[in-house]
This record gives C-alpha cells, structure tokens and sequence, in this order.
C-alpha cells in the first residue's frame, strides 16, 4: 500500500503530520521560509545547516539559527562538525532551545566545510561518523537523524554501507540525497538508491532529491517504500509547490498572492535577521517569487537594484495594488512574534 502524503508517521515519538519535510538550505532556511512551509503543508521543517564549532564559541549570529518559533514544530535543527565531543555538546544546545530532533549533516559537499573532515567527508570515513552519531545520540533525549549524500565520488555507494552503522549508533531516521558530493546539483538523484537503502534499515527513511511536484512526491514514495520526501530547491520562493505536494493547491498563484506572500515573507524576515542582513539576504527571493512567467524579468531586476525595503514593497504594491488586501488578511491570521517565539534559554548564552 503506498503511503497517503496527508498521513502521519513518526520519528520515534515526534508526531509529524504529513509526507512532506522541508529541506535544510543554507542561505535559505531561515524562520520565516519554516514557518511558511508549515503553513503549506510541510509536515517537518528543518534549519540550515549550523556550525558545532560556531555554538562551542557561542558566535552570536550561530546562536541566532536556534531562535525557534511554537508554530514551526515540529522542527529539526541540523549541526556539522567533525568532533563527536564538540557534536554532543552542540546537540544538547539544540534541545534546549525546543528542536524536536537534531539532524546531523553527513552529505555537505562545499570544500570550506569537507576540509574540516565534516560534512560529505564523514560518509567515507565511518568509525568517526558512527562516533559523532553515538556521541550526539547518547547525549540528549530529542530523536536523531542522520542526512547523508551517496558517497564522495560519482557512483559511490557509501552511504549503503553507512546507513545500517548509523543506525546501529543510534540514528532515529535517516534522510538520503542520492547525488555524490563531486555531482553537487547535477545529473539527477538516483532513487534506486533510496530503495536501497529502505531495505537495509529498519528506521524511516526520507527521500530527498528532485521531488518537484504531487505526481513525483507519490512515484518515490511508492517506488522507494521512503517514509517521506523532502523539498528543496523547488521550494524556494514557491511555497505554493508543497500545497501542491501536499494536495491543498490546484492552481498557480495570482499575482496578488505571490507579492502578498513576498511582502509577509521579507517583514518577517526583517525582524529575523534585521533590516541590514535581510536586505542583502531577499535579494536572491526576488527572483525565485516572481519568476515562474509571473511577472517580467526587467521588474525582477529593478527590485534587486533597489536599495531599501520600503521602496521594494512600494514597487511591489504598485504592481499588484491587490495585494495590499491579501497581505492585511494574512497578518491578521497569523499569531504575533510574542506568541509564537520560544525564548533561547539563558544557559545558551554561557550562564549571562
Ligand atoms: C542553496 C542550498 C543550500 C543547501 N543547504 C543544505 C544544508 O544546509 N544542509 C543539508 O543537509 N542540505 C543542504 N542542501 C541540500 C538540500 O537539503 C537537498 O538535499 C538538495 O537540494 C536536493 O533536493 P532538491 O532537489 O529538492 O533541491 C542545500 C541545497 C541548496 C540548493
């Protein structure tokens, strides 16, 4: 029997409502991207990746990616790292800052990080993967999963052989994105391996790779006998395809809709990441909103080069003067920070 993408499963005891994760992407996943997911139909959100390394130093902008909100759970916060002792210590922050599980990143193909021996590095050197999972695992109560590339080099079946270990550490759930690290974003993932790999364990198993729609959401999961797939790129700028995934969408967007969603997504993340960061951060979001043949792309052009945020909403609204309606009916559906943001406990901050 395939798999009904509304239905529950679990990781462990975390309840998680639907078929659909959202994927971690660094520069990409923050609070107000979770959030939306959510709002979609994710049934998982998941931070970006964040620095084991960065949360030992206590680096303020690091502490910043465990500011959890009650309406994105449940959530995965992600860490990297190479140091099982320095892993453990950053997932018990992760926990105590409300994470529902903590994910561990073995599949980041990015030199800066697999030269450090973290990240893709780790699904071809086990006893030390196996050693962080334990380490984390053994250190706090939440579920851990593990989210893993096929191997390092093109056709590489490493992470066949990892999987199993990982589990046997004490990985809760293991996520697959059937690429090697050299293919970074190319060729296409392989969900043979994903089938694979569903054989081989006995605990979810999370498909991630390609899933751009409803109809190939529903062929990997018959096809992988995957607990769940995951979004990503397809979701940037589009949380209109998880309601599609989801089976809550059937038309695209209007106009008004996606700069109503553009304005709600860049004021939440104003108050994310202040007006500064997020400036430079929205830019690449323009293009993703309003591509798709939804409006021009000299319009998307104009709006990068733009230099506050209030002359882009203007410009938007100018655009789509219906918007500003659509936007005054999300704002008020949605609860106010105050209500949803979990405070990050005091011993995160070193006991200060
Ligand atoms: C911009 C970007 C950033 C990413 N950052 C992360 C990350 O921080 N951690 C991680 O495990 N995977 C990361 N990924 C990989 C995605 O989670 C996902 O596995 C991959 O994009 C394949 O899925 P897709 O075809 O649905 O995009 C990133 C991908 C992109 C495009």
């Amino acid at each position: 029997m395939p798999v009904e993408i509304e239905s529950s499963w679990h990781i462990r005891d975390v309840e998680i409502p639907s078929r659909i994760v959202l994927a971690p992407m660094a520069g990409v996943s923050v609070q107000a991207f979770r959030r939306q997911g959510r709002r979609f139909g994710a049934g998982l959100v998941c931070s970006e990746m964040v620095s084991c390394a960065g949360l030992q130093h206590r680096n303020e902008r690091t502490l910043g990616y465990l500011r959890i909100g009650r309406d994105e759970r449940p959530l995965a916060v992600q860490i990297f790292g190479s140091e099982p002792a320095v892993m453990a210590d950053a997932a018990r922050m992760v926990e105590a800052a409300g994470a529902d599980l903590v994910d561990i990143n073995f599949g980041c193909p990015v030199r800066k990080v697999t030269k450090t021996g973290a990240g893709a590095t780790l699904l071809e050197d086990p006893d030390r993967a196996c050693a962080i999972v334990a380490a984390v695992a053994g250190s706090v109560d939440v579920p851990v999963s593990v989210k893993l590339r096929r191997g390092l080099r093109n056709g590489s079946r490493a992470a066949l052989s990892l999987g199993p270990k990982l589990v046997e550490a004490g990985a809760a759930s293991l996520t697959l994105h059937p690429r090697s690290a050299t293919q970074m974003y190319t060729g296409s993932a392989d969900h043979t391996l994903t089938a694979e790999l569903v054989e081989l364990v006995d605990v979810p198993v999370v498909a991630s790779g390609d899933i751009v729609s409803r109809g190939r959401a529903i062929e990997v999961l018959e096809e992988t006998g995957a607990s769940a797939v995951m979004v990503g790129r397809a979701a940037q700028g589009n949380p209109w395809a998880i309601g599609e995934i989801a089976g809550l969408l059937e038309t695209e967007p209007t106009r008004e809709e996606v700069v109503a969603e553009l304005v709600l997504f860049m004021r939440a993340t104003v108050r994310e990441l202040g007006e500064q960061r997020a400036t430079g951060f929205l830019k690449k979001f323009y293009g993703w909103y309003l591509g798709r043949g939804r409006f021009p792309k000299p319009f998307k052009q104009e709006l990068v080069r733009l230099t506050t945020l209030g002359e882009v909403e203007d410009r938007l609204f100018a655009a789509a003067p219906g918007a500003a309606d659509g936007l005054a009916a999300l704002e008020s559906e949605l609860p106010g920070e105050e209500d949803v943001l979990l405070d990050l406990p005091i011993s995160i901050y070193g006991g200060g």
